[in-house]
């Protein structure tokens, strides 16, 4: 797997907690989907951030609740040591506040030179952000949802 030249920024999540997080995942899936509302609940009574769950959800390959036409698919793989997981909870903020988006926290986007990587997909097509940053996920939501 080939990884960016610049060094890592982040850590990573060892796989076993994610697989135990994954584990607690399943006392909230329903209808073999998980909502966010219910993994932001979970994961604040376990004072851990919520992007950790989602990361565990991409390794348990759950499916989170569609809401919105736009779907975000994040890699919660090994992109998490190049800010992965900060997108991930940068998103599930404005989820609570714009709900026009699902967030498809997925292992892998095969774009692993060029971490953290996104895919935002919808009526467009597919829009590749990588490397995504904060402020481009957000350009990019609110530019395709007018
Ligand atoms: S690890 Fe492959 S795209 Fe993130």
């Amino acid at each position: 797997m080939k990884t960016p030249t610049r060094s890592p920024t982040h850590e990573d999540v060892e796989l076993s907690r994610l697989s135990s997080m994954g584990l607690e995942l399943e006392d909230i899936v329903d209808n073999e989907r998980v909502t966010i509302p219910a993994m932001t609940e979970l994961a604040e009574d376990r004072g851990r951030p919520v992007s950790h769950y989602l990361a565990a959800a991409a390794l348990q390959e759950l499916r989170v609740a569609e809401t919105g036409p736009l779907t975000v698919r994040v890699c919660a793989g090994t992109c998490q040591r190049w800010g992965a997981l900060d997108l991930l909870d940068h998103l599930a903020e404005r989820w609570h506040k714009t709900k026009t988006f699902t967030i498809a926290p997925v292992s892998c986007l095969d774009r692993c030179d060029l971490a953290p990587a996104c895919e935002i997909h919808g009526a467009h097509g597919q829009l590749v952000l990588a490397p995504a940053t904060k402020q481009s996920l957000d350009d990019a939501l609110a530019s395709l949802a007018d």
